[in-house]
Order: C-alpha cells, then structure tokens, then sequence
C-alpha cells in the first residue's frame, strides 16, 4: 500500500471529520480542527493518505512560549491522528517526521506535543519541563507536555507556560 504525506486540502475536510471521530472515539478533536481551520490562517495540516485515500492527520498550530523576559514562538502538534484501521503501520511516525523536517526547514524554535508522551519520545521528545516549559491547562498535568527543542541558542533563558490558541481551551 503507498502511504503518502502532503498538505490539507478543501476536499480533505469531511474524511478527516471520520478519521478523528474513529481515532480518538469521540467529536471533540474534529470539531476543534474544523474550528482551527476557519479561525487559524498560520496552521500547518500534513494529511496522510494510503492508497491515495485520507487516514491520517498532524495538525501543527503556533504556541507561545511567555518567559520573564522574552516571549518566544514555536509549533505545537495536537491532533495527530491515525485511523484506527491503519495505525501501527508507520504512519503516525511518518507524519511526525514529516512536520519536524519542515519545522527545521522553516526555522522553528521548538515543537511542544500534547499527550502520548511515550510515543513521542521515540522521536527525541523529551517532557517539556526539561525546557521550564509548563502546561497552560490546570487539568492537564505538565508531564503531558514534551518538547523537541530545534534552536537551542533562541530558547536560552526561555520559561513559563506554553500558549496554544484559544480555541484547544475548549477540547481540554
Ligand atoms: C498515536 C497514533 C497517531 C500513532 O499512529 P500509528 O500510525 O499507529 O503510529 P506508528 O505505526 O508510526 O507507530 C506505532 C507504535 O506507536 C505505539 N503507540 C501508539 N500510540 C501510543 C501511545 N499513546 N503511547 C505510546 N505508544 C504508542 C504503538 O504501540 C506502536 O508501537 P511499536 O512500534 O513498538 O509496535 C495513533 O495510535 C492514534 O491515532 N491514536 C489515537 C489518537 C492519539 O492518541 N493521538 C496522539 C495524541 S494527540
């Protein structure tokens, strides 16, 4: 099966609303995507498709790093998510891979992921408190956090809670 990784597209929109359901086993993350889609003009969407059909997701949106003294903008990835019938076959992975390759290539300070902390960590994500970054959600603990940091010199100095958009206040 030829699994691919490219950019969201118009017609990807209801495929995706399935994908999230069945992955995740409820509506929250795709009512959160449909929201960030029409509000969040700078989000990345990496869509993977197997057999050229659509079964996966990785949306990257901007976080905001707020320290004493500087304040600091990365990528957070949240969703990502796989269709329940084509997981385990790498393409979590690839889409993760994906998007840190194009995160480099764009400069980005840092990537801070939510959840899975385990499954992020093959990757080289360490917990985000390693970095004095903290969770903004009071029930969300910081442990669920982690962070790969791509610009180390940037992030000196940088710490305090990591601001995603206001619209992940609602799926929390
Ligand atoms: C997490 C997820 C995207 C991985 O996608 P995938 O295509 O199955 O990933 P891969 O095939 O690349 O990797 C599978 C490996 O990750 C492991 N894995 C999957 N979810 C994991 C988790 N929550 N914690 C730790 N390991 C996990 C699998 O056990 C498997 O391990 P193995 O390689 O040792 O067999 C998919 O399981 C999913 O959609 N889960 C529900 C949504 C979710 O929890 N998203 C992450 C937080 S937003």
């Amino acid at each position: 099966m030829k699994i691919a990784i490219r950019r969201e597209e118009v017609d990807d929109a209801l495929v995706l609303r399935e994908v999230l359901r069945r992955a995740f086993r409820r509506a929250t993350e795709a009512d959160l995507v449909d929201s960030l889609r029409q509000s969040c003009a700078d989000r990345i969407a990496l869509v993977a498709t197997a057999a050229n059909v659509v079964v996966g997701l990785a949306l990257f949106t901007p976080v905001i790093v707020r320290g004493a003294k500087r304040t600091i903008r990365g990528m957070g990835l949240w969703p990502l998510a796989v269709h329940p019938e084509f997981q385990g076959e790498g393409i979590g992975s690839l889409l993760v891979e994906t998007g840190i390759s194009l995160l480099k290539r764009n400069g980005c300070p840092f990537l801070i992921v939510v959840f899975a902390p385990l499954f992020y960590q093959r990757f080289g994500f360490v917990e985000a408190a390693v970095h004095n970054v903290q969770s903004p959600w009071r029930n969300i603990p910081d442990n669920a956090l982690s962070i790969m940091v791509f610009d180390q010199e940037t992030m000196n100095g940088v710490s305090g809670l990591a601001s995603f958009r206001p619209e992940f206040d609602s799926a929390v």
